[in-house]
């Protein structure tokens, strides 16, 4: 019988890659086309704002026309199914984990589908373009950005996401290289905390060390093989 009452899962841009989306720091990732500096920067976005905007834009396409694949919706049958407590979150600014079935996610990276009002501070579902500078719909101001965290920015949530993991027995990592904190050093708070540590990656992490176990392959494979796992062997 398994004593796992609490899961904190972390997921990486690896998760999406099967459903067509880049990831980062692959050969043909985004940041080998578009330098971070640039795109992914409040000083990249105050130099020009256009090729921001432009990036986002062509994000927040690629998201709409994408599906979750078999990875994201199993997380969604974890959640529905697994008779314990489970906060999904998530590095990644797509929607497929949410279309996938998930519904206690966290972006603490924000989400390529939400417009901010740097005017206002109101945050807006957002599935058009943000280039043509469109007013934001509460204040009529157009200073709307992508809610997206850049560098040199604060995550969101990261008080629920430590405490969530202090709480955890089992922390999973999926689809993420481990390169940036401070989502990198969760694994190490999950081992302070006492939690079980799993890796789920098609290859092994910058972080790879620090997991009590690691498995390789496609996360479509690994996560439905896992989590079969995990709601045979939990209390019904
Ligand atoms: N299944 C499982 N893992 C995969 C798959 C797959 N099909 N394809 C790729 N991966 C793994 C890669 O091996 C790599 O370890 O996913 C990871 C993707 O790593 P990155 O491209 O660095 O993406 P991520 O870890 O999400 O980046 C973290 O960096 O630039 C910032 O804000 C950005 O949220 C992003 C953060």
């Amino acid at each position: 019988m398994s004593s796992i009452r609490n899961i904190v899962i972390l997921t990486g841009a690896g998760i999406s890659a099967e459903s067509g989306l880049k990831t980062f720091r692959a050969e043909d990732g985004l940041w080998e086309n578009h330098p971070v500096e640039q795109v992914a920067t409040p000083e990249g976005f105050a130099r020009d704002p256009d090729l921001v905007q432009r990036f986002y834009d062509e994000r927040r396409a690629n998201v709409l026309a994408a599906q979750p694949n078999a990875a994201h919706e199993s997380l969604g049958r974890l959640e529905a199914e697994f008779d314990g407590e489970v906060l999904l979150v998530t590095q990644n600014i797509d929607d497929l984990h949410e279309r996938g079935g998930a519904r206690n996610t966290l972006h603490m990276h924000g989400e390529v589908l939400s417009a901010w009002c740097r005017a206002c501070d109101v945050r807006h579902k957002w599935e058009g373009t943000l280039r043509d500078g469109p007013d934001c719909p509460a204040c009529g101001k157009a200073s709307m950005r992508p809610d997206i965290v850049w560098f040199g920015e604060m995550p969101y949530q990261m008080d629920r996401i430590f405490a969530a993991i202090a709480q955890a027995d089992l922390f999973v990592s999926i689809g993420t290289s481990g390169a940036v904190y401070p989502a990198a050093g969760f694994v190490q708070e999950a081992n302070r905390a006492g939690a079980r540590t799993l890796e789920l990656n098609l290859e092994r992490s910058a972080g790879s060390h620090f997991f009590d176990e690691t498995r390789l392959g496609p996360a479509s494979e690994l996560v439905p093989e896992w989590v079969e796992e995990l709601l045979a062997d939990s209390p019904t």
